[in-house]
């Protein structure tokens, strides 16, 4: 294990395949790809060909290997029972986010893992995007002053698919808001911390699928900050530009595209060094502004090189379960608000 972490895959077909594997196991310094697992026999056997790894014909098979470790990235509905035979076979376990599909999901994987002594982490990868680091650390050096508000925008046209888990909450959770703006959420936890109370409408506008293809949330932070995420399976893919605001008594960090899976997005800083006086002309200058355009962070390469590094040095993963069941206990609120039209504190 000093080295390299082995790795299995359980899921090898969709993003594991995409992104995951190629992007991130392959390319991490201290991983290597070891088995694969999928369902789907013909999905596993390219993925497994492509990238050089066994092809299990079976889960067990996949834990009975030689590995250290394990990448769930399943429908939501498979990830508690596949984390569940992760533990049981003395594998640490990265998940892919939502963690499970409930908060008592995501409590059961915790425990499961605590129980078993591995490391359970959830795949928020979107932390790792080098614009998103950077105004973080503006943010914790206090150069937005005092934070007010912050918007987090992720949308995609997602149209009705035969079989789509994403489509039906028995296989998803829900839809738009617990795969896109769990995300979203996550997000605006790092940079401004807890939510205590949300508020949110969600509808199926365009889509007449199970789950919703429509969310919009407002956020109130523990800080006293404000927030929205919006997030639509009904906006074609162009149209949104998923968008990060946040805004501070000094300022505003303002992005397009830095939400997603690749290395992308533009961000700038509008700040001022100190608190401005009121101004009756509302002046409104460009010469504060300031480009955040960090060296590019591949986000899956990152979040599987953190992964590792925690495994190798024995410690939590810095995006670990407790991360994953936090995002349930918020969404879960925001569907409660949903449903029933009220405001809700997070439990
Ligand atoms: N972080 C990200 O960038 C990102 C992006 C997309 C998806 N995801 C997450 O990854 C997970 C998978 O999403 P996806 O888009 O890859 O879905 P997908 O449907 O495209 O792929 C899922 C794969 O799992 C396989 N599978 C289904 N049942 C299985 C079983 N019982 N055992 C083994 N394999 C099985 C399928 O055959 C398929 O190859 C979800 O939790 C999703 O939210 C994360």
């Amino acid at each position: 294990m000093a080295g390299k972490i082995k790795w299995g895959v359980i899921g090898s077909g969709g993003i594991a395949k995409r992104r995951t594997i190629p992007e991130g196991i392959s390319q991490a310094r201290n991983a290597e790809l070891s088995i694969v697992f999928d369902i789907d026999e013909q999905v596993n056997a390219e993925a497994a060909e492509k990238f050089g790894a066994v092809q299990a014909a079976s889960i067990e098979e996949l834990l009975n290997a030689d590995i250290d470790a394990v990448y769930v990235a399943t429908p939501a509905c498979l990830h508690t029972e596949q984390v569940r035979a992760c533990a049981q076979a003395g594998k640490h376990v990265l998940c892919e986010k939502p963690l499970g599909m409930t908060t008592a999901e995501a409590e059961e994987m915790i425990e499961l893992c605590k129980r078993a002594g591995v490391k359970l982490g959830c795949a928020f990868m979107m932390r790792f995007v080098a614009q998103h680091r950077e105004a973080l650390r503006l943010v914790r050096e206090g150069k937005l002053g005092k934070p007010t508000y912050a918007r987090a925008q992720l949308s995609c046209w997602y149209p009705p698919i035969e079989g789509a888990w994403r489509q039906d909450p028995a296989t998803g959770g829900g839809g738009a808001l617990i795969d896109m703006g769990g995300h979203c959420i996550d997000l605006l936890e790092m940079f401004f911390g807890k939510v205590f109370r949300v508020s949110c409408f969600i509808n199926n506008t365009i889509h007449d699928y199970k789950s919703e293809d429509s969310a919009v949330v407002m956020l109130f932070f523990e800080n006293g900050a404000m927030g929205t995420v919006d997030t639509f399976f009904c906006i074609p893919d162009n149209s949104s530009k998923n968008v990060l605001e946040l805004y501070g008594s000094k300022g505003s960090i303002l992005a397009n595209g830095t939400i997603g899976q690749g290395p992308a997005g533009q961000m700038k800083a509008f700040l001022e060094e100190d608190s401005e006086d009121y101004d009756a002309q509302q002046v409104r200058t460009e010469a504060h502004d300031m480009v955040i355009a960090p060296e590019a962070v591949n986000t899956y390469q990152a979040e599987i090189e953190e992964f590792s590094r925690a495994v190798i040095d024995d410690r939590e993963p810095l995006i670990n379960g407790e991360l994953g069941l936090r995002s349930q206990k918020v969404l879960t609120a925001c569907y409660e608000s949903a449903r029933t039209g009220m405001v809700v504190d997070i439990g």
